[in-house]
């Protein structure tokens, strides 16, 4: 990987020189990928995903948009407070970091900050993992698995244990693979703390309310059984 930054006009792009010759703004562009047939599927997340078939690798592109509230006073711009403070910037950094330790998260492929006057947008494109399903998705079929519920907490505590705590840890944001890796993405506004343990307690508690309103009355296994698995795959790692 090798990061590296391409300004224009008012815009700025990160991106890694390894993979990607010749970055532009219509690495962000849906339309560009539909015309060439490339756009092959979406997840369903705030916005959309959009799943690209590109020359340097499966890829996920997001633009990124305020949920709930927020929403109303405008769905997809910021605040401009400078490049590298804006999401898509920091949360390319961010992932850069924790690819270097070893951390199971999407390779960043590109990011754009596009600025409008006091205001920008943002977008983001990431390395797709591979046949990969939101834990959200998985509950039914996989509640039974305790080992699948260990290895969650083991991930987390990986995360925590390098100090990062990310901003919104839900049962979407947790992807397993088929051969039930588990890996952490959407490190939109997360942080690097490096002496601080607060905000881990708070990643577990908003994980797990999520998984309440998510569980499904027909699963016969109860969560606090699966959670108990999660939190001692979490203590001992
Ligand atoms: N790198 C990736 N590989 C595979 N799927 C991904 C990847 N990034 C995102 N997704 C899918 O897209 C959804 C939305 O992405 P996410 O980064 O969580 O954005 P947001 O929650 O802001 O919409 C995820 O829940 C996941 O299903
Ligand atoms: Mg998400």
């Amino acid at each position: 990987m090798k990061a590296r930054t391409h300004k224009q006009d008012s815009l700025t792009i990160v991106y890694d020189a390894d993979r990607i010759q010749q970055p532009g703004v219509h690495l962000f562009d849906p339309q560009h990928w539909k015309r060439q047939g490339r756009l092959v599927g979406e997840a369903q997340g705030r916005g959309s995903a959009l799943f690209l078939e590109t020359d340097f690798a499966p890829a996920v592109l997001r633009r990124y948009l305020r949920g709930g509230w927020a929403a109303r006073f405008s769905r997809d711009r910021y605040l401009f407070t400078g490049f590298e403070r804006s999401r898509p910037l920091a949360e390319f950094r961010i992932l850069k970091i924790l690819l270097a330790a070893g951390l199971p998260v999407p390779e960043p492929l590109a990011a754009m900050c596009r600025r409008q006057g006091l205001f920008y947008t943002g977008w983001l494109l990431t390395c797709r993992i591979a046949n990969a399903d939101p834990l959200a998705a998985l509950i039914s079929d996989r509640a039974g698995d305790p080992s699948l519920w260990r290895e969650t907490g083991r991930c987390i505590r990986k995360f925590h244990d390098f100090g990062l705590v990310h901003a919104d840890l839900n049962a979407r944001n947790v992807l397993v693979d088929q051969s039930d890796r588990i890996y952490l993405i959407d490190m939109d506004r997360a942080r690097i703390y490096k002496n601080s343990t607060s905000g881990f307690g708070a990643n577990l508690k908003r994980l797990k309310r999520s998984l309440v309103k998510l569980w499904p009355a027909t699963v016969g296994v109860e969560l606090e059984i699966c959670w108990d698995q999660l939190q001692a795959g979490y203590r001992n790692p």
